[in-house]
């Protein structure tokens, strides 16, 4: 497993459509390792395969307090949302900045696992947040198109609270 550096905002990748994933290999495999110890070692609860540079359709997300229980999606599509939760978002491919962003407060998600096998998560609150900030991912999409208002330094955000 290796740290892959994570493209920041302004970096054009970030603004492409991931490509569908057809076929697991040893590569797909790495990469998916990658992303988990990336995502860890920035103390982020998320990321995409496009923020460490490959157009691909596999998103990781960790929301648990421990930091130990990884979710991987390849090829999610959202299949059902439902209410709406507005709060503070970041994104590691622009760090050190928040904004608030409306997202749903429920979402069903159909993916494949690494296995390829179709499954379905249901996810709420920071869960959803997370899995519709990086699915958007997946459509070039960062959230600071979305945000309401404009961002702030997170440190002084967190200094306000
Ligand atoms: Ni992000």
């Amino acid at each position: 497993m290796a740290i892959r550096q994570i493209r920041k905002w302004g970096d054009s990748i970030l603004t492409k459509q991931a490509k569908e994933i057809t076929e697991m290999n040893g590569r797909i495999s790495a990469l998916i390792d990658d992303m988990l110890e990336t995502m860890y070692e920035a103390d982020g609860v998320g990321l995409a395969a496009p923020q460490v540079g490959v157009l691909k359709r596999v998103v990781v997300i960790d929301v648990s307090e421990e930091a130990d229980q990884p979710i991987v999606l390849i090829n999610p599509v959202i299949l059902e949302t439902s209410g709406e939760q507005t709060g503070g978002e970041g994104c590691l491919s622009v760090p050190g900045k928040v904004g608030t962003v409306t997202r749903p407060n429920y979402v069903k998600v159909r993916a494949k696992n690494r296995e390829l096998q179709e499954f379905e998560l249901e996810g709420t609150e920071l869960l959803a947040r997370a899995i519709c900030h990086e699915l958007d991912h997946l459509e070039g999409i960062l959230y600071v198109e979305k945000v309401e208002g404009e961002l702030h330094d997170a440190r002084m955000e967190m200094e306000e609270e």
